[in-house]
Protein backbone atom coordinates (compact mmCIF):
# COMPACT_ATOMS: atom_id res chain seq x y z
CA UNK A 1 0.00 0.00 0.00
CA UNK A 2 1.11 3.53 -0.85
CA UNK A 3 2.41 5.77 2.17
CA UNK A 4 2.96 8.80 0.60
CA UNK A 5 1.00 11.82 1.58
CA UNK A 6 1.65 15.56 1.44
CA UNK A 7 2.07 17.47 4.75
CA UNK A 8 -0.14 20.13 5.79
CA UNK A 9 0.28 23.22 2.79
CA UNK A 10 -0.05 25.56 5.40
CA UNK A 11 3.00 25.01 7.96
CA UNK A 12 5.02 23.91 5.29
CA UNK A 13 5.43 26.30 2.67
CA UNK A 14 8.77 25.56 1.53
CA UNK A 15 6.59 22.49 0.13
CA UNK A 16 3.66 24.60 -1.03
CA UNK A 17 5.76 26.61 -2.39
CA UNK A 18 7.78 23.56 -4.49
CA UNK A 19 4.17 22.88 -6.16
CA UNK A 20 3.29 26.07 -7.33
CA UNK A 21 5.17 25.50 -10.62
CA UNK A 22 2.62 22.52 -11.27
CA UNK A 23 -0.12 24.65 -11.32
CA UNK A 24 -2.22 25.56 -14.18
CA UNK A 25 -3.72 28.47 -13.02
CA UNK A 26 -1.45 31.97 -11.94
CA UNK A 27 -3.54 34.60 -9.90
CA UNK A 28 -6.45 35.96 -12.17
CA UNK A 29 -6.85 33.15 -14.49
CA UNK A 30 -9.53 30.86 -14.76
CA UNK A 31 -10.41 27.27 -15.72
CA UNK A 32 -13.55 26.36 -17.78
CA UNK A 33 -14.10 22.89 -17.21
CA UNK A 34 -14.37 21.30 -21.16
CA UNK A 35 -16.68 19.33 -20.05
CA UNK A 36 -18.52 22.62 -19.61
CA UNK A 37 -20.05 21.64 -16.16
CA UNK A 38 -17.53 23.78 -13.98
CA UNK A 39 -15.57 26.95 -13.30
CA UNK A 40 -12.05 27.04 -11.30
CA UNK A 41 -10.83 30.86 -10.84
CA UNK A 42 -7.70 31.92 -8.92
CA UNK A 43 -9.16 35.00 -7.71
CA UNK A 44 -9.37 36.71 -4.29
CA UNK A 45 -13.16 36.97 -2.68
CA UNK A 46 -13.29 40.45 -2.20
CA UNK A 47 -12.27 41.09 -5.58
CA UNK A 48 -15.44 42.41 -7.42
CA UNK A 49 -14.16 42.68 -11.00
CA UNK A 50 -12.39 38.83 -10.91
CA UNK A 51 -15.44 37.92 -9.35
CA UNK A 52 -18.05 39.14 -11.81
CA UNK A 53 -15.67 37.80 -14.54
CA UNK A 54 -15.57 34.51 -12.83
CA UNK A 55 -19.61 33.75 -12.76
CA UNK A 56 -20.22 36.34 -16.36
CA UNK A 57 -23.73 36.11 -16.59
CA UNK A 58 -24.44 33.08 -14.07
CA UNK A 59 -26.64 33.09 -10.93
CA UNK A 60 -26.63 30.67 -8.61
CA UNK A 61 -29.20 29.04 -6.37
CA UNK A 62 -26.66 28.05 -3.63
CA UNK A 63 -23.97 29.41 -2.10
CA UNK A 64 -21.65 27.24 0.74
CA UNK A 65 -18.65 29.55 1.98
CA UNK A 66 -16.21 28.08 3.90
CA UNK A 67 -13.71 31.32 4.85
CA UNK A 68 -10.70 31.42 6.74
CA UNK A 69 -11.65 31.36 10.21
CA UNK A 70 -9.49 30.07 12.21
CA UNK A 71 -7.94 33.60 12.65
CA UNK A 72 -4.26 31.48 11.43
CA UNK A 73 -4.60 33.90 8.42
CA UNK A 74 -5.58 36.81 10.32
CA UNK A 75 -3.66 36.56 13.07
CA UNK A 76 -2.24 40.35 12.30
CA UNK A 77 -5.79 41.26 12.05
CA UNK A 78 -8.30 42.76 14.03
CA UNK A 79 -11.55 41.19 14.28
CA UNK A 80 -13.08 44.44 13.47
CA UNK A 81 -10.87 43.71 9.96
CA UNK A 82 -12.08 40.35 9.93
CA UNK A 83 -15.47 41.34 9.80
CA UNK A 84 -15.50 44.19 7.13
CA UNK A 85 -13.43 41.36 5.04
CA UNK A 86 -16.63 39.11 5.37
CA UNK A 87 -18.58 41.81 4.73
CA UNK A 88 -17.17 42.58 1.31
CA UNK A 89 -16.92 39.27 0.45
CA UNK A 90 -21.15 38.30 1.93
CA UNK A 91 -22.07 41.40 -0.44
CA UNK A 92 -20.03 40.02 -4.00
CA UNK A 93 -21.80 36.52 -3.09
CA UNK A 94 -25.18 38.60 -2.74
CA UNK A 95 -24.53 40.62 -5.76
CA UNK A 96 -24.64 37.51 -8.10
CA UNK A 97 -26.95 35.01 -6.70
CA UNK A 98 -30.39 34.33 -7.62
CA UNK A 99 -33.40 36.11 -6.67
CA UNK A 100 -34.01 32.80 -4.99
CA UNK A 101 -31.35 31.27 -3.32
CA UNK A 102 -29.54 30.00 -0.12
CA UNK A 103 -26.35 30.96 1.43
CA UNK A 104 -24.71 28.65 4.10
CA UNK A 105 -21.42 30.16 5.81
CA UNK A 106 -18.90 27.98 8.12
CA UNK A 107 -17.77 29.61 10.46
CA UNK A 108 -15.93 28.84 13.53
CA UNK A 109 -16.15 30.68 17.33
CA UNK A 110 -13.29 30.21 19.26
CA UNK A 111 -14.41 29.79 23.31
CA UNK A 112 -11.18 31.17 23.96
CA UNK A 113 -11.29 34.75 22.72
CA UNK A 114 -14.90 35.59 23.07
CA UNK A 115 -16.28 33.06 20.69
CA UNK A 116 -15.05 35.24 17.61
CA UNK A 117 -15.41 35.32 15.09
CA UNK A 118 -18.48 33.72 14.84
CA UNK A 119 -20.56 36.07 17.38
CA UNK A 120 -19.06 39.29 15.35
CA UNK A 121 -20.08 37.83 11.80
CA UNK A 122 -23.54 37.02 13.19
CA UNK A 123 -24.06 40.85 14.15
CA UNK A 124 -22.60 42.08 10.63
CA UNK A 125 -25.55 39.38 8.89
CA UNK A 126 -28.12 41.42 10.23
CA UNK A 127 -27.81 44.21 8.20
CA UNK A 128 -27.69 42.27 5.18
CA UNK A 129 -30.95 41.81 3.20
CA UNK A 130 -31.00 37.92 3.68
CA UNK A 131 -32.85 35.99 6.45
CA UNK A 132 -31.58 33.90 8.84
CA UNK A 133 -32.75 30.62 8.85
CA UNK A 134 -30.91 28.21 10.94
CA UNK A 135 -27.89 28.07 12.98
CA UNK A 136 -26.42 24.33 12.76
CA UNK A 137 -23.66 22.41 14.37
CA UNK A 138 -21.83 19.65 12.85
CA UNK A 139 -20.36 17.48 15.94
CA UNK A 140 -16.83 16.35 15.03
CA UNK A 141 -14.78 13.08 16.23
CA UNK A 142 -12.09 14.36 17.90
CA UNK A 143 -11.80 17.91 19.32
CA UNK A 144 -9.48 20.32 21.43
CA UNK A 145 -9.77 21.12 25.08
CA UNK A 146 -8.16 20.90 28.19
CA UNK A 147 -9.40 18.58 31.65
CA UNK A 148 -10.86 22.05 32.88
CA UNK A 149 -13.49 22.61 29.66
CA UNK A 150 -15.71 20.93 27.89
CA UNK A 151 -13.96 19.36 24.51
CA UNK A 152 -14.73 21.88 21.44
CA UNK A 153 -16.22 19.62 18.79
CA UNK A 154 -18.64 21.44 17.06
CA UNK A 155 -18.48 22.95 14.12
CA UNK A 156 -20.73 25.96 13.21
CA UNK A 157 -22.98 26.19 9.72
CA UNK A 158 -25.10 29.38 9.17
CA UNK A 159 -28.18 29.04 6.52
CA UNK A 160 -29.67 32.37 5.30
CA UNK A 161 -32.37 32.73 2.22
CA UNK A 162 -32.65 35.51 -0.25
CA UNK A 163 -35.96 35.58 -1.65
CA UNK A 164 -38.28 31.81 -1.60
CA UNK A 165 -35.39 29.17 -2.56
CA UNK A 166 -35.99 25.74 -2.94
CA UNK A 167 -35.67 23.58 0.40
CA UNK A 168 -36.04 19.71 -0.46
CA UNK A 169 -36.62 18.20 3.15
CA UNK A 170 -35.70 14.44 2.19
CA UNK A 171 -31.98 15.68 1.69
CA UNK A 172 -32.67 16.06 5.29
CA UNK A 173 -33.31 12.24 6.62
CA UNK A 174 -30.26 10.76 8.32
CA UNK A 175 -29.37 7.00 7.87
CA UNK A 176 -30.00 7.09 11.81
CA UNK A 177 -33.42 4.86 13.33
CA UNK A 178 -35.85 6.32 14.82
CA UNK A 179 -35.88 4.12 18.17
CA UNK A 180 -37.90 6.69 20.55
CA UNK A 181 -41.54 6.17 21.40
CA UNK A 182 -43.75 8.56 22.41
CA UNK A 183 -45.64 11.75 21.39
CA UNK A 184 -49.01 10.77 21.29
CA UNK A 185 -51.32 12.58 19.38
CA UNK A 186 -54.88 12.16 18.42
CA UNK A 187 -55.02 12.21 14.49
CA UNK A 188 -58.89 11.89 12.90
CA UNK A 189 -60.24 11.43 16.69
CA UNK A 190 -57.42 8.30 16.75
CA UNK A 191 -54.77 8.10 19.45
CA UNK A 192 -51.26 7.76 17.51
CA UNK A 193 -48.01 7.71 18.71
CA UNK A 194 -44.86 9.20 16.45
CA UNK A 195 -43.56 6.22 14.84
CA UNK A 196 -47.17 5.80 13.12
CA UNK A 197 -47.80 9.04 12.30
CA UNK A 198 -43.47 9.85 10.76
CA UNK A 199 -42.65 9.69 6.69
CA UNK A 200 -39.81 7.50 7.71
CA UNK A 201 -38.33 5.31 9.40
CA UNK A 202 -34.94 7.19 10.23
CA UNK A 203 -34.18 10.40 12.02
CA UNK A 204 -34.04 14.22 10.07
CA UNK A 205 -30.51 15.52 10.87
CA UNK A 206 -32.23 18.63 12.53
CA UNK A 207 -29.72 21.78 13.09
CA UNK A 208 -27.47 19.40 14.63
CA UNK A 209 -25.44 16.84 12.40
CA UNK A 210 -24.22 14.11 14.26
CA UNK A 211 -23.94 11.33 11.90
CA UNK A 212 -21.25 12.70 9.45
CA UNK A 213 -17.61 11.58 9.98
CA UNK A 214 -14.62 13.77 9.78
CA UNK A 215 -12.20 13.54 7.30
CA UNK A 216 -9.07 11.43 8.41
CA UNK A 217 -6.41 9.98 6.37
CA UNK A 218 -7.85 6.57 6.22
CA UNK A 219 -10.68 7.79 4.48
CA UNK A 220 -11.05 7.56 0.53
CA UNK A 221 -12.18 11.11 0.41
CA UNK A 222 -8.88 12.18 2.39
CA UNK A 223 -6.88 15.16 0.49
CA UNK A 224 -3.23 15.03 1.97
CA UNK A 225 -1.78 19.03 2.15
CA UNK A 226 -4.85 20.16 2.85
CA UNK A 227 -6.21 21.40 6.38
CA UNK A 228 -9.51 22.38 6.48
CA UNK A 229 -11.31 19.84 3.65
CA UNK A 230 -14.98 19.30 4.45
CA UNK A 231 -16.59 15.99 4.47
CA UNK A 232 -18.63 15.36 1.02
CA UNK A 233 -21.53 14.07 3.35
CA UNK A 234 -22.11 17.43 4.47
CA UNK A 235 -22.15 19.72 1.74
CA UNK A 236 -23.59 17.04 -0.30
CA UNK A 237 -26.64 17.35 2.41
CA UNK A 238 -26.73 21.08 1.65
CA UNK A 239 -26.61 20.37 -1.77
CA UNK A 240 -29.27 18.38 -1.89
CA UNK A 241 -31.72 20.40 0.57
CA UNK A 242 -30.74 23.29 -1.18
CA UNK A 243 -30.91 23.15 -4.68
CA UNK A 244 -31.95 20.76 -7.49
CA UNK A 245 -30.21 19.12 -10.09
CA UNK A 246 -28.24 21.65 -13.41
CA UNK A 247 -28.26 24.32 -10.92
CA UNK A 248 -25.45 26.42 -10.10
CA UNK A 249 -23.89 26.51 -6.83
CA UNK A 250 -20.79 28.92 -5.67
CA UNK A 251 -18.23 28.57 -3.30
CA UNK A 252 -15.31 30.78 -3.35
CA UNK A 253 -12.95 29.13 -1.26
CA UNK A 254 -11.94 25.99 -2.94
CA UNK A 255 -9.30 24.40 -0.88
CA UNK A 256 -9.69 20.92 -1.31
CA UNK A 257 -12.65 21.21 -4.13
CA UNK A 258 -15.42 19.56 -1.61
CA UNK A 259 -18.00 21.52 -3.25
CA UNK A 260 -16.80 20.76 -6.84
CA UNK A 261 -16.89 17.24 -6.63
CA UNK A 262 -20.30 16.89 -4.43
CA UNK A 263 -21.58 19.46 -7.33
CA UNK A 264 -20.18 17.03 -9.63
CA UNK A 265 -21.75 13.97 -7.96
CA UNK A 266 -25.11 15.20 -7.84
CA UNK A 267 -25.27 16.50 -11.18
CA UNK A 268 -25.10 20.17 -10.64
CA UNK A 269 -22.34 22.90 -11.89
CA UNK A 270 -20.08 24.86 -9.64
CA UNK A 271 -18.49 27.93 -10.17
CA UNK A 272 -15.56 27.56 -7.11
CA UNK A 273 -12.12 29.98 -6.75
CA UNK A 274 -9.56 29.71 -4.31
CA UNK A 275 -6.61 32.77 -3.76
CA UNK A 276 -4.25 30.02 -3.86
CA UNK A 277 -3.30 28.60 -7.18
CA UNK A 278 -2.28 25.07 -5.24
CA UNK A 279 -5.36 24.86 -3.97
CA UNK A 280 -7.19 26.01 -7.36
CA UNK A 281 -4.94 22.62 -8.88
CA UNK A 282 -5.77 20.36 -5.63
CA UNK A 283 -9.88 21.13 -6.77
CA UNK A 284 -8.92 20.67 -10.44
CA UNK A 285 -7.23 17.57 -9.85
CA UNK A 286 -9.64 16.08 -7.48
CA UNK A 287 -12.28 16.36 -9.82
CA UNK A 288 -10.28 14.95 -12.92
CA UNK A 289 -9.12 12.17 -10.40
CA UNK A 290 -13.06 11.17 -9.86
CA UNK A 291 -14.02 11.46 -13.32
CA UNK A 292 -11.02 9.13 -14.16
CA UNK A 293 -11.05 6.66 -11.33
CA UNK A 294 -14.50 7.20 -9.76
CA UNK A 295 -12.43 8.09 -6.37
CA UNK A 296 -12.87 10.45 -4.07
CA UNK A 297 -9.16 11.83 -2.93
CA UNK A 298 -6.08 10.12 -2.98
CA UNK A 299 -5.87 8.27 0.38
CA UNK A 300 -2.88 7.34 0.69
CA UNK A 301 -1.29 9.78 -1.83
CA UNK A 302 -2.13 12.96 -2.67
CA UNK A 303 -2.77 15.10 -6.04
CA UNK A 304 0.69 15.49 -7.26
CA UNK A 305 1.86 12.18 -7.10
CA UNK A 306 3.07 12.18 -10.74
CA UNK A 307 5.23 15.11 -10.55
CA UNK A 308 6.49 13.85 -6.63
CA UNK A 309 5.90 10.18 -6.83
CA UNK A 310 8.31 9.44 -3.57
CA UNK A 311 8.23 12.56 -1.21
CA UNK A 312 11.63 12.36 -0.03
CA UNK A 313 11.68 10.31 3.83
CA UNK A 314 13.75 12.28 6.39
CA UNK A 315 13.33 15.96 4.59
CA UNK A 316 12.14 19.22 6.91
CA UNK A 317 8.34 17.85 6.82
CA UNK A 318 9.31 14.33 8.46
CA UNK A 319 8.74 10.53 7.36
CA UNK A 320 5.61 9.79 5.31
CA UNK A 321 4.32 8.26 8.95
CA UNK A 322 4.82 11.70 10.62
CA UNK A 323 3.18 13.57 7.75
CA UNK A 324 0.29 11.48 7.99
CA UNK A 325 -0.35 12.31 11.49
CA UNK A 326 0.15 16.01 10.76
CA UNK A 327 -2.39 16.28 7.80
CA UNK A 328 -4.76 14.27 10.39
CA UNK A 329 -4.30 17.66 12.61
CA UNK A 330 -6.26 19.45 10.92
CA UNK A 331 -7.57 22.53 11.63
CA UNK A 332 -10.99 21.97 13.58
CA UNK A 333 -12.83 25.05 14.65
C1 LIG B 1 -11.36 26.77 5.25
S1 LIG B 1 -10.65 26.55 3.67
C2 LIG B 1 -12.04 25.95 2.73
C3 LIG B 1 -12.25 24.45 2.89
C4 LIG B 1 -13.15 23.81 1.84
N1 LIG B 1 -14.54 24.04 2.14
C5 LIG B 1 -12.92 22.31 1.73
O1 LIG B 1 -13.78 21.52 2.09
O2 LIG B 1 -11.84 21.92 1.29
C6 LIG B 1 -10.40 28.20 3.15
C7 LIG B 1 -9.73 28.39 1.80
O3 LIG B 1 -9.89 29.78 1.44
C8 LIG B 1 -8.77 30.22 0.73
N2 LIG B 1 -8.73 31.70 0.84
C9 LIG B 1 -8.22 32.47 1.84
N3 LIG B 1 -8.41 33.78 1.59
C10 LIG B 1 -9.07 33.85 0.41
C11 LIG B 1 -9.56 34.92 -0.40
N4 LIG B 1 -9.41 36.20 -0.02
N5 LIG B 1 -10.19 34.62 -1.55
C12 LIG B 1 -10.34 33.32 -1.97
N6 LIG B 1 -9.87 32.27 -1.25
C13 LIG B 1 -9.26 32.53 -0.08
C14 LIG B 1 -7.60 29.48 1.37
O4 LIG B 1 -6.50 29.38 0.46
C15 LIG B 1 -8.24 28.12 1.74
O5 LIG B 1 -7.93 27.18 0.73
Amino acid sequence: MKNNPLPRLDITSDWRDGLVRHCRLKPGEVWLDPDGAHRVGCVDATDKDAIAGLVSGVHPTLAIQDPPYNLVAFQRRSIQEYVDWSRSWVQMTQAVLAKDASLYVWLGADQNDGFQPLADFMVMMRDEPVVPRSFITMRNQRGYGTQKNWMAVRQELLYYTKGNPVFNIEAEYTDIPKILRGYYKKVNGVVTENMERSKSDTIRAGNVWVDIQQVFYRMEENVSGCYAQKPLKCIERIIRASSNKGDYILDLFAHSGSTLLAAEILSRSCITADIDPVFCEIAIRRLEHFRKTGKLGWQNSHPFENEMPELSVDGEAGTPRHRQEQATERVLF
